[in-house]
């Protein structure tokens, strides 16, 4: 999984918890690559799991939760660092970007990235279906980032997890109902 990725989980920590708890969670996880990520390199994503789980136990708050709040915190970052995928009209069409536009030109600028499936059904109005495939299975990721974008567009939208790969569906699914701006 890209650098990029953990250096925004170990922002976020730091930033929220401070820098002995960010330490000393990294001294706690026993990671393979030590912890100290750079943006441009690859670590194995367990090691995701491993932070989030020692801060479960340290924070009591589930894991799930701790990676879609993750993900709200890395859409803000991503809007951040690379402005120009965000220049689209609305939420709905940032959405249908992601896998159309914005994943593909991650791939050509990281041929080493390892990046989610997303297939979308849109009957025009309100309404998209994303349907997520990743054998990561990081759909709470999925979640805050889908959450992320709603805050960052100011359009209200309402997420059913209705299919989950984490209960044996070959699939998630989030169906989402965007409302108006404002
Ligand atoms: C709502 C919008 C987005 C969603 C739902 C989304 C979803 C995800 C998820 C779930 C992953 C984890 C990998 C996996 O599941 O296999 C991921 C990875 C990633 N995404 Fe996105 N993403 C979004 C927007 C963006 C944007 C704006 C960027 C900007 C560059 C981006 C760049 C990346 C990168 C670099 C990775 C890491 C790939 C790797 O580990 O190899 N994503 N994305």
């Amino acid at each position: 999984m890209k650098g990029l990725i953990f250096t925004q989980l170990s922002a976020m920590i730091e930033e929220q918890q401070g820098l002995a708890f960010l330490n000393s969670v990294i001294e706690e996880s026993k990671l393979p690559s030590g912890g100290s990520y750079t943006q441009g390199g690859q670590y194995d994503p367990v090691e995701i799991h491993a932070i989030l789980a020692c801060m479960e136990r340290r924070l009591g708050i589930p894991e799930e939760f701790l990676l879609r709040s993750f993900g709200e915190y890395l859409l803000v970052s991503m809007a951040g660092l690379y402005p120009v995928f965000f220049e689209v009209e609305d939420l709905k069409h940032f959405l249908l970007s992601v896998d159309r536009h914005i994943h593909v030109e991650v791939e050509k600028l990281y041929p080493d990235s390892d990046l989610p499936t997303f297939e979308y059904r849109d009957e025009g109005g309100s309404d998209l279906t994303i349907f997520y495939r990743s054998k990561k299975k990081l759909c709470a990721l999925a979640e805050g980032l889908i959450s992320g974008a709603s805050r960052h567009f100011e359009e209200d939208c309402s997420l059913i997890h209705s299919t989950c790969m984490h209960r044996g569906d070959p699939q998630c699914t989030f169906e989402l109902s965007i409302y108006d701006k404002k």
